[in-house]
């Protein structure tokens, strides 16, 4: 048996930045994660931060590596009608931007800055089970390989991802979700080729939207949607190149450098909110509480600023003794939340080819594209969401 005093249920992004920030504040936690390291760090996700999230990386300190080859984007274009327009995200946000820097270097980050400290992370953790969590002492039952064993705890962190557990220890009765299921997927390619353009191109096609984004200058990752019932055997890798290259303006498309895809996968889109996000002495963080179609870039971002609120309400309990913010975690989170999901959702419908829908509906999409093009006002709405809302 184990005691600490926060036990955070899953090693993903959330999990680990929550875990490092409490370390570094003199507050004990563990980390059980499901999988080993190599296939945490397999994932590659996310491309385009807010720099709140950069922020808490470096209070994290853990933002040395992305502040030195992450790089500042002040804005992308939008392919539409065989054309290219582009959105100033600096101009229309007030001097703000973005940081391209991938989940994955992020997560090695985290996880190196866990090592130096000597921070627990425990992996392979099956049948992870959370108990008493309506009581003043939790606890947490885990298995990795014939060994079973018990963390007692104060509280328990949910940060387990969609398909997490933490989420389904809220009883029927109290937990109340939101759902929306897009009818597509996107299909992701990462590439050691030249990216199509140094900014990221999000594309609105009659055959579907396409996104080109990057890693870094010798790293793309390209994005076509793709019907729910096609699977990675269905895209070969020149089947890939060649639809991509169709839904691009020509001039982009004439100089995409292809080459051989170093990874390949279909996500499903899904807007998704958990209500409340705490129970008793569980608190829920990141995809196990939301999910956003990745248009909008909010995932990774949303998550940042759960964790920035448990961080802040947990420092508050353990060295204040006040409980306040721990109470109005759930409201406030939420709050931040449905407001990133309305602006993924938007951009969503924006960009996407919606096969049953009809022809009123593709004109209004058409009228929406024209206006934010034509009104600051509008182009202001978009950036200000993109960069980010305040924590
Ligand atoms: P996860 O990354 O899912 O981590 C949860 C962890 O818990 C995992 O490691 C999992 O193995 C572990 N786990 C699961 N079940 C258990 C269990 N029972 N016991 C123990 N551990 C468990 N977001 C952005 O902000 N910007 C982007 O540009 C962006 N692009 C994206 C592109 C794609 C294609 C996709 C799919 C997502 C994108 N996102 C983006 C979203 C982003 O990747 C997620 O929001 C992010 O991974 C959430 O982190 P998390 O730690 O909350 O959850
Ligand atoms: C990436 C993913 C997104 O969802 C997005 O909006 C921008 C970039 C990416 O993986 O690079």
């Amino acid at each position: 048996m184990m005691k600490v005093q926060i036990c955070i249920i899953g090693g993903g992004p959330s999990g680990l930045m929550l875990s490092q920030l409490l370390h570094l504040q003199g507050i004990d936690t563990i980390v059980l994660e499901k999988y080993p390291r190599e296939h945490v760090l397999g994932r590659i996700r996310a491309g385009v931060l807010e720099h709140g999230f950069a922020e808490l990386m470096r209070e994290a300190q853990c933002g040395e590596r992305m502040d030195r080859e992450g790089e500042i984007h002040r804005g992308f274009d939008i392919a539409h009608d065989g054309r290219l327009d582009r959105v100033d995200l600096y101009k229309y946000s007030g001097g703000n931007s973005v940081i391209v820097y991938g989940q994955t270097e992020l997560t090695r980050d985290l996880y190196d800055a866990r090592d130096r400290l000597g921070g627990k992370v425990l992996h392979n953790a099956e049948d992870v089970a959370l108990h008493e969590l309506m009581s003043d002492a939790p606890y947490v039952t885990y298995r990795i390989g014939d060994m079973t064993d018990r963390i007692d705890c104060q509280f328990v962190i949910g940060a387990d991802g969609f398909h997490g557990i933490s989420r389904n220890s809220i009883p029927s009765g109290v937990l109340r979700e939101y759902e929306k299921i897009y009818p597509f997927g996107w299909l992701g390619v990462l590439s050691q080729t030249k990216p199509v353009s140094p900014e990221l191109i999000y594309v609105k096609h009659a055959r579907g939207f396409a996104l080109c984004s990057l890693r870094s200058q010798v790293l793309s990752r390209y994005y076509i949607q793709v019907p729910l019932t096609d699977s990675i055997e269905d895209w070969p890798d020149e089947a890939f190149w060649a639809e991509l290259k169709c839904r691009l303006p020509e001039a982009v498309a004439a100089r995409l450098i292809t080459g051989p895809s170093i990874e390949k996968s279909i996500a499903p889109l899904r807007s998704y909110v958990a209500e409340p996000m705490r129970y008793g002495r569980l608190f829920l963080a990141g995809d196990a509480a939301h999910i956003f179609p990745p248009t909008g870039a909010r995932g990774l971002n949303s998550a940042a600023s759960d964790i920035y609120y448990l961080y802040h309400a947990m420092i508050a309990h353990y060295k204040k003794g006040d409980d306040s913010e721990l109470d109005g975690y759930s409201q406030k989170a939420l709050a931040r939340i449905w407001k990133a999901q309305r602006f993924s959702w938007w951009m969503t419908m924006l960009l996407h080819r919606f096969p049953d829908r009809v022809a009123y509906e593709d004109r209004l999409q058409e009228a929406e594209l024209a206006y934010l093009f034509s009104s600051e006002t509008a182009m202001r709405l978009l950036a200000e969401n993109y960069v980010g809302l305040p924590f």
